[in-house]
């Protein structure tokens, strides 16, 4: 006997599908930059460490990066934890609330880490070697925190005895089987992304500096393929960790996409990186889209099991959502130009 908390009186602001349809679209928007700013600050934190000029040069540009891809991920972070609110929000609060004080640790962790990235990009070398590790090991700590929240509300059936036994907000879902395989398959995926990213920085120094721009093409390569052939085996040891009726339960298509989607830019990447970047960062793309599909139909599956319903009970707002549809437009051309400046810009003569 187990209690899924009861489901506020309030109608959902629009349909369930619309609601889903944003959540998937705007996680996709903060995944891309979470994922360059998680990937990125461990490959710069491993260059700091390298005697080799091409590797320090890598790891200055990603300082300069930061501070902005921060302000990215956080900005896009915002959009899914309100969609995640409006159709999970009994279960996302109640596990929420049995791991409080981790949960809230995520704001004071993001301040720090985010003024560490200012003053690497600022101070470069003089503190990059100290700073970049202990930045990186806090993005880390906060990507462990949301794995323990987003794995933790899918087990709706443990809250009343976990509440029961400590209501300190001081529980974590660690003991999960399926907990590490996701921890690892995020982390690994953010390098695989930030690695595409490194290609792209050697795509565009490959026109002003030939030898530093072929060294980060492949060195970017290596990143995204090596991640990739070991999330192989952490997406299989996801799979394997989940209950039998939860496995049976799956949509096997988006798997399989995920997983054609992501040989294939493997394959891409390592034939050869200068000539394929266009079509390997598409391959990428619809990776990330498929195992954003794949994720969500676990959620599915694991709530289904657990007896868990959406809200069907609808009052649309919808001049509100097209208010909200006008600013996301508009939010995507502004991210857009600046990516393009970011891309062009030259450094600043120190
Ligand atoms: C640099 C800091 C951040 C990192 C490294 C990070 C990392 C992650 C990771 C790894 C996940 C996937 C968890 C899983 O599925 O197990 C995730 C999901 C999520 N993040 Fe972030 N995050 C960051 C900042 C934020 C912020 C500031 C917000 C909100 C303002 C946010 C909102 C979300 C939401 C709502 C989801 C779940 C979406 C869904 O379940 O569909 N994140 N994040």
């Amino acid at each position: 006997m187990f209690a899924i908390p009861t489901a506020d009186p309030l109608p959902l602001p629009s349909p369930p599908w619309l609601l889903w349809a944003l959540l998937m679209l705007t996680f996709l928007l903060h995944l891309i930059p979470m994922n360059i700013v998680l990937g990125g600050s461990i490959i710069s934190a491993v260059s700091r460490f390298r005697q080799n000029d091409d590797a320090r040069r890598l790891a200055a540009w990603f300082g300069k990066l930061m501070p902005s891809a921060v302000a990215a991920t956080i900005t896009f972070g915002v959009a899914p934890l309100l969609f995640v609110q409006a159709l999970y929000g009994r279960l996302f609060f109640s596990s929420s609330v049995l791991m409080a004080r981790f949960w809230f640790a995520v704001v004071p962790i993001l301040i720090v880490a985010y003024y560490g990235t200012y003053l690497i990009s600022f101070r470069g070398e003089k503190v990059g070697k100290v700073l970049t590790p202990i930045v990186a090991l806090l993005f880390a700590s906060v990507a462990f925190i949301y794995c323990n929240d987003m794995s933790f509300m899918l087990r709706p059936q443990t809250f009343l005895g976990r509440y029961l036994a400590d209501a300190r907000g001081v529980q974590l879902n660690v003991t999960d089987p399926t907990f590490v395989p996701r921890l690892l398959h995020m982390l690994l995926g953010a390098i695989a992304v930030a690695g595409f990213v490194v290609v792209i920085y050697g795509a565009v120094k490959r026109r002003s500096d030939v030898r530093h721009g072929e060294w980060a093409l492949r060195h970017g390569a290596l990143w995204l393929a090596g991640a990739t052939a070991l999330n192989v085996a952490t997406g299989m040891w996801w799979l394997l960790a989940l209950p039998r009726d939860v496995i049976l339960r799956l949509t096997p298509a988006w798997l399989a996409a995920g997983i054609v989607f992501s040989v294939i830019t493997f394959a891409l990447i390592l034939a050869a990186p200068h000539r394929r970047v266009v079509w390997s960062g598409l391959a990428l793309l619809a990776t990330l889209v498929t195992m954003i599909f794949a994720r969500d139909d676990l959620r599915r599956a694991m709530l289904d099991t657990a007896g868990f319903h959406l809200v069907t009970r609808t009052a649309p707002q919808w001049d509100v959502i097209a208010l909200f549809a006008v600013l996301l437009v508009a939010a995507l051309g502004i991210s857009g130009t600046m990516v393009v400046g970011l891309l062009r810009a030259r450094p600043a003569p120190s």
